[in-house]
């Protein structure tokens, strides 16, 4: 106990054997590691818990990842691609709800009219707000000129996952394809950077084949990239998906789920300034999940507001929660979940990642 207690007491920097110790903590050692990762995300990123409007607005995709339920390849997946006049309005509601900011979100796509689409989409929102409304994209893998022009319409934060930092599990859970490719999406991930986005990655937890130790390591590499931004929760398996055949060897979901939480906390001490989310796939697992992430070290809430008739085929993994509710429902019970863990819900302001500020 007390080598572990010294332990949750530095400053960092931690080592592979250290974070593997805290990814694997349980009973009285967890429960210190949660305590202090919720102390230091209040101390470093405030009592609030900012809210960022998801909008899933397309799951049409060019890629086909072993895991996810939107990939090309799934003929059971209805694909449907919102009109820009219904993401406009979508975003239009997050602004005068009160939500600082968005997520614009779909499968990826790079052919130059979807660019174009885009680009076009970014300054009509900017406008109907009056620059007011935060954006976020989240729309894979592009070019350096494709993430500058969006930058240059007013997106000003970019997420993509990097999935695992291990190469070789990387390989088993994609197609071995140019539209796959390990290195290809690191250096995705430099040029959002370089483009001067708040750069956001993550990871999944209780993949097929990955160990603890990978999960040290993948945290190892979030702080390496110098990210300013997280999202990472457990692995779901989508029945439709080829890695649904691998489901045997699985850790059990309530594993899943509190090695995810250990993930959320290890990383808040070894990253304390970053935005780190409570991923949606936690409440897939435990209807409380992502209430017990903000106790935990997250910081970052992303409630689903796509209009909910489109919600049913944005299925990336199975029991995906909130499918059949309306974005109204999902705000109003999303402000009593953020006060009943004692935080207070960050209202119209972008809530950027004090760490972006740090460094530049
Ligand atoms: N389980 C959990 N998360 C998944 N994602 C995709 N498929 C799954 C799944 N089966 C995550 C990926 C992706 C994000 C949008 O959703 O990490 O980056
Ligand atoms: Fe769409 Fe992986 S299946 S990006």
């Amino acid at each position: 106990m007390n080598a572990f207690s010294d332990l949750l007491q530095q400053d960092g920097p931690f080592t592979k054997e250290q974070l593997t110790a805290m990814i694997g903590a349980t009973g009285a050692h967890q429960t210190l590691l949660h305590q202090k990762a919720n102390e230091l995300a209040v101390k470093h990123c405030g009592n609030e818990v900012f809210l960022r409007g998801l909008i899933e607005f397309s799951n049409k995709c060019r890629k086909d990842c072993y895991y996810c339920g939107i990939r090309k390849s799934n003929r059971h997946t209805k694909r449907y691609d919102l009109a820009d006049e219904t993401i406009l309005q979508t975003a239009l509601y997050a602004h005068e709800n009160n939500l600082g900011s968005i997520v614009l979100q779909a499968g990826e796509r790079n052919d130059p009219l979807f660019v174009d689409r885009m680009d076009a989409l970014l300054q009509a929102i900017k406008k109907a707000t009056n620059g007011e409304l935060g954006i976020t994209l989240s729309l894979g893998e592009q070019s350096r000129d494709t993430y500058q022009r969006w930058f240059n319409s007013g997106a000003h934060r970019y997420l993509l996952r990097i999935e695992t930092s291990h190469r070789d599990l990387y390989r088993q859970l994609h197609p071995d394809d140019e539209r796959h490719d390990f290195e290809a999406r690191i250096e995705a991930l430099r040029a959002i950077k370089e483009t001067g986005y708040q750069t956001g990655s993550g990871i999944m937890i209780g993949l097929p084949g990955q160990r603890v130790d990978h999960l040290a390591d993948d945290l190892l590499f979030l702080k390496e990239m110098d990210v300013d931004m997280v999202g990472m929760g457990p692995y779901i398996v989508h029945e439709q998906t080829p890695l649904a055949d691998q489901a045997d060897g699985l850790w059990p979901l309530s594993q899943r789920f509190s090695m995810s939480l250990n993930m959320i906390a290890a990383l808040r001490l070894l990253m304390p300034d970053i935005n780190i989310a409570a991923s949606t796939a936690l409440q897939a697992i435990d209807p409380m999940g992502r209430e017990k992430a903000l106790k935990t070290g997250a910081n970052i809430i992303m409630p689903n507001i796509t209009p909910a008739s489109n919600r049913k085929d944005y299925l990336l993994y199975d029991n995906k929660p909130c499918t059949d509710e309306s974005a109204d429902d999902c705000l109003s019970c999303l402000n009593m979940r953020i006060a009943l863990t004692g935080r207070k819900a960050g209202l119209k302001a972008w809530g950027d990642s004090p760490h972006y500020f740090k460094k530049n």
